[in-house]
């Protein structure tokens, strides 16, 4: 008689149908696929501000395989890539709806991920037990901004060259550190032979690491379970309902919708979201009249230019973001969903208007009214997460929580 193995012991072993048991007995991916995604339990009052999660992970998708075939035919070097995406847009086989999906998809990420993130932040999905779930989101985020620059310096046009220029000068402003730092990024003092092909490596790089984050942040809603607009716990299985057919089919919806939007930006307004100025090669010697990020990048440009110091700049973009990071220690409040917190409901509304405003101020030129905006929006930014959170989780009587979703 052979020995029982672990496989043989193991409870949680039921009996498989006989074809493919002798795989999945070995390596239970179907099982695990079937408890993780077919039969998950989800709480069953979750809004459409659940659709983003679904639609972040398509949109990566979709960056994934046009990235790909777009890898196939650029030329990372200085005298190359301006020429090699004219080509991918005018003379390669369905080249320009690639790149406009490459293109339309970057800016849909980011709006998709700031609904993601603000939704978290309203209906407080940070709060324990999920700090690591929102951990693991921050550093997805961080990875799909550095991939984002990193590409946008790729196709070598005027605002390429002189983002890069701008990010090569406010890394080194970092004590120390930052010169050499700037120098390895760049491949010498400013942007130049080498930057293509170290941009182009680190792009693609970045692109597989967001996939490494991402399977560590499901990994983690799964351990915890998803939050809901009521932010109380599902307390039995009527609360809940399996994700197949239930959310399959809802997320499905929402899903031919986001792709309506994505792929309407793609075919019917290429350049909407794009600067002009990119469509002329990189010229060192002509500093565009104002140098403005892509839309998503606005926010944190108008901290960086917000004081006249390089390296203030630099820390208070850096702190804008910590502090989103930190937020699960900042907010102590036992209560979840903004729904039942009457204070923190308007600071909620508040701070979500002063990102806006501070999106407005940096695609603005950094003189007069709109740099005092930008101040004042990024002032209030740090007052909501440092001050006015934790003092509202000390004064504030939240609403009856309900006693159950069903
Ligand atoms: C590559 C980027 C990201 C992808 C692909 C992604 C994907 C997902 C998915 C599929 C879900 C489950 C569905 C949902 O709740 O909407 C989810 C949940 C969640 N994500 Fe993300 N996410 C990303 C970035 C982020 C970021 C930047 C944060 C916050 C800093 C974040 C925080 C959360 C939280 C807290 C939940 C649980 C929400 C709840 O149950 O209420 N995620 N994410």
């Amino acid at each position: 008689m052979t020995p029982a193995t672990r496989l043989d012991l193991d409870p949680d072993q039921a009996p498989e149908p006989a074809t493919g048991s002798w795989l999945e007995r070995r390596l239970p991916v179907g099982r695990a696929l079937r408890r993780e995604y077919r039969d998950y339990p989800l709480p069953r009052n979750l809004n459409a501000l659940w659709f983003f999660g679904a639609f972040a992970v398509v949109t990566l998708a979709a960056m994934i395989v046009t990235g790909i075939c777009l890898a196939l035919h650029y030329t990372p070097t200085e005298a190359g890539a301006f020429d090699s995406v004219e080509a991918i847009i005018r003379r390669v086989p369905s080249g320009w709806i690639l790149r406009s999906v490459h293109m339309a998809g970057a800016s849909c990420f980011f709006a998709v991920l700031y609904v993601h993130i603000f939704r978290g932040l309203y209906y407080g999905s940070y709060k324990a037990p999920r700090e690591v779930l929102w951990l693991s989101g921050f550093v997805a985020l961080l990875m799909v901004m550095a991939t984002a620059f990193f590409g946008y310096v790729l196709p070598w046009g005027q605002m390429s060259y002189w983002g890069a220029v701008v990010v090569g000068n406010a890394v080194a402003a970092i004590p120390l550190i930052g010169h050499p730092l700037a120098g390895m990024l760049l491949g010498g003092d400013a942007p130049g032979a080498a930057t293509p092909m170290r941009f182009f490596v680190l792009h693609m790089l970045c692109g597989g690491l967001i996939c490494a984050v991402l399977f560590i942040h499901i990994a983690a809603l799964h351990v915890t379970g998803s939050n809901n607009p009521a932010g109380i716990e599902p307390r039995s299985p009527a609360d809940t309902l399996p994700m197949h057919p239930f959310y399959t089919t809802k997320d499905g919806v929402g899903l031919c919708l986001f792709l309506a939007v994505l792929l309407g930006l793609a075919f019917l307004a290429p350049a909407l979201l794009t600067e002009a100025d990119n469509y002329l090669p990189a010229n060192p010697l002509l500093t565009p009249p104002d140098i403005t990020p892509e839309w998503y990048f606005t926010p944190f440009y108008a901290l960086l230019r917000s004081v006249p110091s390089r390296l203030g700049g630099l820390l208070l973009a850096g702190a804008a973001l910590a502090v989103v990071a930190a937020v699960p220690w900042l907010d102590r409040a036992p209560t979840r969903s903004a729904r039942f917190r009457p204070l923190a409901r308007p600071a909620w509304f508040a701070m979500a208007a002063s990102f806006l405003l501070l999106g407005l101020a940096g695609s603005h030129e950094a003189t007069g009214f709109w740099l005092w905006l930008g101040r004042l929006a990024g002032l209030y930014w740090f007052l909501h997460f440092l001050v006015l959170l934790p003092l509202i989780a000390r004064i504030e009587r939240p609403l009856p929580l309900p006693t159950s979703l069903a």
